[in-house]
């Protein structure tokens, strides 16, 4: 789908993002010119899908839609049993439901906030235990998400097998860099769960990108076919659940077994939260569009749109002297913003105050992934992840190479002239989910100062 976009003037994306307080998802997307804020549920879909999508059965029961996109699922990876649900956190919260009880803790390489959510809400606690090279931006380490094995063994000895709920894998990882996790990695957690009886979970929402790079960085599977990779990595885990927003360049999600007990299980709950199970909320159009995204992910050439797509704008950025996460990884380059803005102590939120400045010299919306999107500690001080991070994400197939160039134009010339931009602080501050409905302030006016620059350097005031 081809649609129009407008880069508006600068004085027109200054009123914007004050209106929008400082805060990209407040902004209309009228006045976004690349929006780079997420690949979720707006990657674009190709002519297949659109195709299928026609044929679609709306039948609320037994429709041939269903049963195409559970015939795709099985061929795909291997497992009989599949629940489509209408995103991928509707499946974190029947994971919830029905793994934390008495059994409350569960270890994953990184969270993502959604499961993290689901899983406090059922007051169940929540332990990365990801390598010490993810936290290193520099590292050149292939496979930054993944699990540390030792970490892992350790959490299960220290909290005990009886009290681990289940040990989640997110394959690859979103907040921390996308950077992807080795299948010889999930072949080796995998062995400790199976030995310590505790249940794997696979989130495959970035699935799409992790499988190009064990297919690419991993020597043991250079040569072997992407359906054979996927097969071998859905052996692992006990159940696989996804973002169909993501993987699968449509709108929905699913959880997948071969554990017949485990299905019939999950499978009570999906028509208290989502619909009947042979749709779970998904339209049927949606489910067909859904097949054939992920029939597609078996095709090289369309798993590496992304990453390929990434490691050229990483490189003109660090070519422009911009620090970025390396190794390049996949759903977006994402910049080391604490390194960017090292004059912007961390309280006053410099990913924020760097998405905000994005936003204004280029019309580019991006995402902020440091402190401003962490919900503070109980007793109200702020809590600080080790990464402070702007990821700009790379829908697939949205963009193309002059856009790249575009945003390394004008991040470079940000980058220049860095000691513009100062701290934010917070006008509205909600209690939870303050980074969606949240607004803010500049510290020390500096949007005009950095306008007033801007102006100078580029007179035609685009
Ligand atoms: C790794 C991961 N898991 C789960 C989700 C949640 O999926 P959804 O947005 O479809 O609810 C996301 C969404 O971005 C994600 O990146």
């Amino acid at each position: 789908m081809v649609q129009r976009i407008t880069l508006p003037s600068l004085q027109k994306r200054a009123d914007a993002l004050r209106a929008a307080g400082y805060n990209g998802y407040l902004l209309a997307a009228r006045d976004v010119f690349l929006d780079m804020l997420t690949d979720s549920g707006v990657n674009a879909m190709d002519a297949e899908q659109y195709a299928a999508m026609l044929r679609a059965d709306d039948s609320y029961a037994g429709s041939e839609s269903f049963f195409r996109l559970l015939g795709t699922m099985e061929k795909v990876f291997g497992l009989p049993y599949f629940l489509p649900t209408h995103q991928g956190r509707a499946c974190e919260n029947i994971i919830a439901h029905t793994f934390i009880g008495i059994k409350n803790v569960v270890l994953t390489n990184y969270h993502f906030t959604t499961i993290k959510a689901h899983v406090t809400k059922f007051n169940g606690q929540m332990e990365n235990m990801i390598t010490d090279e993810a936290f290193a931006p520099k590292s050149n380490h292939p496979f930054k998400g993944n699990f540390d094995l030792k970490k892992l063994a350790k959490a299960i000895e220290t909290f005990g097998r009886d009290h681990i709920a289940f040990v989640r894998i997110e394959c690859g990882t979103n907040l921390v860099g996308g950077q992807p996790v080795a299948l010889e990695n999930v072949r080796e957690v995998s062995k400790l769960c199976r030995r310590n009886h505790i249940p794997l979970i696979l989130d495959a929402s970035l699935l799409s990108d992790n499988l190009y790079f064990i297919k690419t960085r991993e020597d043991e599977y250079h040569d072997k076919s992407l359906a054979a990779i996927i097969r071998e990595l859905a052996s692992l885990p006990d159940l696989i659940y996804f973002s169909g927003c993501k993987f699968g360049c449509a709108h929905g999600g699913g959880m997948m077994t071969a554990d017949e007990k485990l299905y019939a299980k999950l499978r009570e709950l999906l028509p208290l939260y989502e619909g009947f199970w042979m749709h779970g909320g998904m339209p049927a159009r949606e489910m067909e569009a859904m097949a054939v995204g992920i029939e597609e992910t078996l095709n090289l050439d369309v798993i590496a749109q992304v990453p390929m797509f990434v490691e050229c704008l990483g490189k003109l950025l660090v070519e422009a002297g911009i620090p970025v996460i390396r190794p390049f990884g996949g759903l977006g380059c994402y910049i080391d913003a604490a390194q960017f803005l090292d004059h912007v102590p961390r309280k006053q939120y410099p990913a924020g105050a760097l998405a905000a400045a994005i936003y204004l010299v280029g019309g580019i919306r991006c995402t902020e992934m440091g402190v401003l999107s962490q919900q503070r500690n109980a007793d109200g001080s702020e809590f600080f992840p080790p990464l402070e991070l702007v990821r700009l994400s790379i829908p697939k197939r949205v963009f193309t190479l002059s856009h790249m160039k575009f945003v390394a134009d004008r991040l470079g010339w940000l980058f220049r002239n860095r000691h513009l931009i100062g701290g934010l602080e917070f006008t509205e501050e909600p209690p939870l989910q303050r980074s969606y409905f949240g607004k803010l302030r500049p510290l020390e006016n500096w949007p005009d100062l950095l306008m007033a620059q801007y102006s100078r350097d580029m007179p035609d005031g685009i």
